[in-house]
Order: C-alpha cells, then sequence, then structure tokens
C-alpha cells in the first residue's frame, strides 16, 4: 500500500500535539467522533482505580511557556550530515561516540526517534544566564503574531509579546525557561526509563530550573540536588562570598530506578585517596606517634579535600582504618571479649555483640578489632582499602577549581571548563556500558571523562556530545589560539584527549574514536512546494541533489526511522540501481530507478530468504508520480506473502 509522508511537516503542530498524540493513543474512549474531549469518561477511568482528582495545584508560569511547547513539539528544520574525511580515519571507522555539531534542540529532535528511551545518563551544563555568560535567546524560527496566537493557543497581545523577546536576544528568566523547556522536554524522551540527569547551574537559575524540572520529569523523580563546592577566590560580592553552585538530578520513573538498584546502592569512589594516605606516610617519616598522626589527621579531614575521610583516623601495618560498632543490635552476643592491651574483660555493648563467640574470635586473632587501653568498648576496624566506595554525597566538596592547567596542556583557551574528576565521579555512578549524553559539549568535559574512566576501569561507555558552532571572540585567547568557534574547541579537545590516554594507557583495547555529523539547513527549494504534491498529475523528472546531499538525506531519514547512527547502511544492488538497507527498510533515494531494477527487486524479494525489508523509502522528487504506481502495482501483484506485507512509503 502506497503512503504518503512529508518528513519535517510542521502543519498541524500546536503546542501540545505530542500530548494529545498519546492521550489518544491510549485513552481513546475518551475523545468523540469529532475529536473532542469528554472529561467525565477520563473522570470515570482515573477514579475507577481509587485516584482522586484535584482542582488544586501551583505551576511555574512565565511569558513564553506556550511557545516553548510548541517548540518541544515541532519536528527539526534541518537534515543531518556526515563529516566523511573524519568518520573514516581508522580510529573512528567503528567508533560508536558521536560528536555532533548544531543547535542542540534540532539534534534532540533528530535523535528522538532512534534513541528514544537509550540514553542512561544526561548531564548538562547549560549557560547559567549570569548577565556576563553570553546567554540570550536565540531562535530563528519566524512566526507572525497572528500564526503564533493560533498554534500556541495565546492571545494576540501575547504572541506579540513572545515575539519581541524572540526576537530581540533577551535574557531574562522567562527568555532562558523557553530555551531550557523544550529542550529538556526532548531529552526526557531520550532517556531509559531509570535513565538519570544531571544539571549543573547557580543561583541565578537554580529556582526557575526546579521548578521547571519539576514540570517536565515530574517532582517524585527529584533524585537530589547537590551542591559543589567551586571554592570561588573571587570575593565579588559584599555580603557573602558563594563559593558553590549546583547539580540537579532528575530521573525518568523513580519508582524503575529504585527497582533497579534494590541490592545496588549508587556508590563512587572516594576522591584523593593516594594524597591522603601519602599525607600519612609524611607524617609517619617526620617521627609522629601513633597518637599524635591520629591527631592530624583529625584536622586534616576538616578540610573539603580530605573529608570522604572522616573517621579513618587510626592505622595498622594492614592500612588506614575507622573504627565501627561491635553492638548496635538487641539480642546479641552477651560473651565478654579479652582485651590484650589492658589484658581484661572488656565490657559488653548493651545489646551484646552483632557477632557470635567464633566470629569475634577470629576478628580478634586477625587484628581487626580495635582495642582501647582506656578499657572502653572495642570497635571492629573498618578498612580504608576495603572500602573505597561511597554513596555520592549531597555535598561535593572535591574537585573545586577548573581544569585549567589540563587545557593549557592541550593548548587550549576555555573559560570555565567543569572538572574532569567531577565528570568521572557522577559518570561512574551508573553502569559501565552506558550511551552517556551531554548536549552542552563545551570543551567536550564529558566526552573526556568517559573515554578516561573506561580506560581506567575498562568500561564502554559512548558519549554523544552536541555543541553549536559558536563563533568564539576575537579579543579572546582562543580566537588567537585559532579556535573561531567552539566546536572547534570541543572536537580539538577530544582529539587531544583521546591522544593522551592511548600514551598514558597502550594496552587500552576501548573506543577511543569518535563521530562527526552536523545539522545542515535544507536545501533552497526543496519542500518548497508541499502543497503541490498533492497534485498526482505532477511529474518529477528527478532532484537536482548530488550524491553528499542525497547521503545527508539517508543520514536524516535513517535517524528518523529509529536507526542509530552508529548502524551502517548496507548497500543493495537493483541491476544498475544502488539502493541500501538498515534494519528492515530499504531505501530508494537516487533517481534513475528503472524497470529493470525494479525486476531485480522482486527477484530478490522472491528469492533471498536472508533479504526481508518490512518497507521500501522512495524519495519522492525521484521517483515520477507514473513510477511510484508501478512499483506500487508490481509489488501488490505479487502473491509472495514478503511482498503483501511490505510498505511503499513515498517521502519528500
Ligand atoms: C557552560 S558551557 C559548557 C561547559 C562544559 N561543561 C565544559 O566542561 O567545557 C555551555 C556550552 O553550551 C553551548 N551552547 C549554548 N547554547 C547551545 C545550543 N543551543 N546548542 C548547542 N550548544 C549550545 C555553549 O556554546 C557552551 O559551549
Amino acid at each position: 500500500m502506497l503512503k504518503k509522508e512529508i518528513l519535517q511537516d510542521n502543519s498541524d503542530v500546536t503546542s501540545n500535539s505530542k500530548e494529545l498524540e498519546i492521550l489518544k493513543k491510549h485513552f481513546s474512549q475518551c475523545f468523540d467522533k469529532e475529536g473532542n474531549f469528554i472529561s467525565h469518561k477520563m473522570e470515570e477511568i482515573v477514579g475507577e482505580s481509587g485516584l482522586k482528582l484535584s482542582s488544586e495545584s501551583y505551576s511555574l508560569n512565565w511569558l513564553g511557556k506556550s511557545y516553548a511547547r510548541l517548540l518541544a513539539n515541532e519536528a527539526p528544520h534541518t537534515l543531518i550530515k556526515e563529516d566523511k574525511s573524519h568518520n573514516t580515519k581508522a580510529q573512528n571507522k567503528k567508533s560508536q561516540n558521536l560528536l555532533i555539531k548544531g543547535d542542540n534542540l534540532e539534534v534532540l529532535k533528530h535523535l528522538s526517534n532512534a534513541y528514544s528511551e537509550s540514553i542512561k545518563m544526561i548531564y548538562i551544563d547549560p549557560p547559567y544566564n549570569t548577565g556576563s555568560d553570553g546567554f540570550v535567546y536565540n531562535d530563528d524560527r519566524k512566526f507572525t503574531s497572528e500564526e503564533l496566537s493560533r498554534l500556541a493557543g495565546v492571545d494576540i497581545e501575547e504572541a506579540r509579546r513572545i515575539l519581541a523577546f524572540t526576537q530581540s536576544k533577551a535574557n531574562s528568566h522567562s527568555a532562558w525557561l523557553t530555551f531550557m523547556y523544550p529542550r529538556l522536554y526532548v531529552a526526557r524522551e531520550l532517556l531509559k526509563e531509570d535513565g538519570v540527569i544531571f544539571i549543573s547551574i547557580d543561583d541565578n537559575e537554580q529556582a526557575q530550573l526546579k521548578l521547571l524540572c519539576d514540570e517536565v520529569f515530574g517532582e517524585e523523580n527529584f533524585v537530589a540536588n547537590i551542591v559543589r563546592n567551586t571554592n570561588s577566590s573571587k570575593n565579588q560580592s559584599l555580603f557573602v562570598s558563594v563559593s558553590h553552585e549546583y547539580c540537579l538530578i532528575y530521573t525518568k520513573n523513580m519508582e524503575t530506578l529504585k527497582l533497579k538498584h534494590t541490592n545496588k546502592k549508587w556508590a563512587v569512589p572516594k576522591n584523593n585517596v593516594d594524597e591522603y594516605v601519602k599525607k600519612v606516610k609524611q607524617l609517619q617519616k617526620e617521627g609522629l606517634s601513633n597518637e599524635e598522626i591520629t591527631e592530624e589527621l583529625k584536622t586534616l579531614t576538616k578540610y573539603p579535600r580530605f573529608i570522604d575521610f572522616t573517621n579513618y583516623w587510626y592505622f595498622d601495618d594492614r592500612g588506614l582504618y575507622r573504627k565501627d560498632n561491635l553492638g548496635g543490635v538487641k539480642d546479641g552476643n552477651m560473651e565478654p571479649l579479652f582485651n590484650p592491651i589492658t589484658k581484661k574483660i572488656d565490657p559488653v555493648p548493651p545489646g551484646g555483640y552483632r557477632y557470635n563467640k567464633e566470629k569475634l574470635t577470629k576478628l580478634s586473632n586477625e587484628n581487626r578489632i580495635h582495642f582501647h587501653a582506656d578499657g572502653s568498648l572495642p570497635t571492629i576496624k573498618r578498612y580504608l582499602h576495603e572500602n573505597m566506595n561511597q554513596r555520592p554525597k549531597s555535598i561535593m566538596s572535591d574537585d573545586q577549581r577548573p581544569d585549567y592547567t589540563l587545557l593549557q596542556e592541550f593548548n587550549i583557551p576555555f573559560d570555565n571548563p567543569k572538572q574532569l574528576s567531577f565528570m568521572q565521579r557522577i559518570l561512574s555512578i551508573e553502569d559501565k556500558d552506558d550511551i552517556i549524553l551531554d548536549f552542552f559539549a563545551g570543551s567536550g568535559t564529558t566526552a573526556h571523562a568517559v573515554m578516561q574512566l573506561n580506560a581506567e576501569d575498562g568500561g564502554e561507555r559512548k558519549f554523544i556530545t552536541v555543541q553549536i558552532a559558536e563563533p568564539t571572540d576575537e579579543k579572546s585567547e582562543a580566537y588567537k589560539a585559532g579556535y573561531k568557534t567552539i566546536f572547534e574547541i570541543t572536537k580539538a579537545r577530544i582529539e587531544k584527549a583521546s591522544q593522551k590516554i592511548k600514551e598514558e594507557n597502550p594496552d587500552f583495547k576501548g573506543d577511543l574514536g569518535f563521530k562527526i555529523y552536523e545539522t545542515t539547513p535544507l536545501w533552497d527549494g526543496y519542500l518548497d512546494d508541499i502543497a503541490t504534491l498533492e497534485d498526482e498529475t505532477r511529474l518529477f523528472d528527478g532532484s537536482s541533489l548530488n550524491d553528499e546531499e542525497l547521503e545527508t538525506l539517508l543520514t536524516t531519514y535513517k535517524l528518523h526511522d529509529g536507526i542509530a547512527l552508529s548502524e551502517a547502511l548496507q548497500e543493495v544492488k537493483l541491476d544498475e540501481y544502488k539502493a541500501y538497507l538498515a534494519k528492515e527498510t530499504l531505501y530508494c533515494v537516487h533517481s534513475g530507478f528503472s524497470t529493470q531494477a525494479l525486476k531485480t527487486l522482486i527477484e530478490k524479494l522472491d528469492s533471498d530468504a536472508t533479504f526481508e525489508p518490512s518497507r521500501i523509502i522512495l524519495f519522492g522528487y525521484n521517483f515520477s508520480t507514473k513510477h511510484q504506481r508501478e512499483l506500487d502495482e508490481a509489488l501488490s501483484s505479487y502473491a509472495n506473502k514478503k511482498l503483501i506485507e511490505l510498505d511503499l512509503i513515498v517521502r519528500y
């Protein structure tokens, strides 16, 4: 059956079309023939499960909210093009890592079919809207106030006010929220059910972002708001020297996340372990007694760098340890323990020991019990080297200064890159083979951290990172160093980081390459006359697209059809004609599809058991209406089941 499809059709889009589609799909009984929603039917359904309908609520509103919802619902306006010369280099050929150049809203929309519910972790560090970070609202959509009023469902006056700020490079809270809402909305669709998103932010927009995320992800899916000490040396405030920022964490579905982690709680490595151990060795070298060292360590762990070692103040031949309770139970073992220091019996904890006599004797013989010279309750030794991980803390006091030295080593000047160690810390929370997405790439810290962490723990994490080709300031160091856009910085950082990791880990066999794609505008004239497509008599004699443009079309189609960028297209020769197969989709985009090609296609479908496409996509401009019909008739006139079930889609 021949179907027509317009790839980037926004003619029916409104600010709630996606939600309506979901509602119609799952609650068709709540709609009448004319498409009206019958609310009492929904009340019945909801009421059956004991849920109460509430008319009380609060919500975040701003000028531009309906426009932001419209943007979230629109199809992309661009195509996706491959950087072939980069992608065919040996290291990148098989890479599953992606760097995509373009406006992230466009990119997220392109990814939304192929990567729907497949991303485990998103980290973003968006513009904080500090007033000096250069954030201004910028989009090139050209609506009239009448159009916007109709599509976004707002009155004409409101539409005018929205257009005033979308077209005037504003940086108000409303402008920032309008920028963030559609990006978060589409990003949510990419997350797996137990996926998590981490968003760095500071006081300028933290309050707005929290409420926005409550709306997009659901308040019940809030995980934590981490406070990260930045130890800012700038004392620009008259009153309080602000030395922290935030990282908000949400999950897509808290119940699924909880279920996944019932027996495997989140854990991250303790920070600065080597430095702490080195300090202890230094104190020993200085000839301090054990008691004196313990006192020194108590002071040292008051500093943020060593906060993770609070209580790890004691050591023996095995190493550093902290003391832990041997009691803390109700009906424990009441048999007393012999204290080898006092040579007396120690007191028993009020509820008894948590371990039986045999276990306690074994622990004592192995020198795993800390006895006290004053005869107070004995404690168990918890060694640092046996407890290198801990639950992530809501106050992160480590990794405070930006990695300027690291970037200097790469000869890359960039303001405020995130700390590599902070990124590695949060990336290490989840599984080792996840896809990690960062759609505000900047200097590419997330990509660097993914590769570095893989090299350190043998993981197979993959990254997708997105950066717009934002021009660098002509007076900036970056510009002087030859980086004309931030995208060039991102690319250079990932390449240099990959090189460094390879040199430092010669045995590491993991993926240190990456593929590059970019958004590209639709060609002039393409899709200009969608209206005339309905005219069946119109004959197309082939588009004027060259091979590279047709490849771009194929890449875009592939993503649209839910096929990941890493999935290769397989060339299928149909007589002289070149078609392409990916998963169950056969693409015919070139012109010149002959009767002989059609014959070969039917023979192949008939005789080749491994050739089983479920749909054929034709690029409409390269197939005349006559040709489309021929193909449709030929395919449907065969009795072969494979052919009858084949969808034929003409796409423009
Ligand atoms: C705060 S920086 C991210 C810094 C990054 N975390 C790092 O460690 O280097 C935000 C980045 O997002 C980029 N950006 C802003 N708007 C964008 C958009 N619409 N699409 C893609 N990138 C964007 C900016 O160019 C900037 O590089």
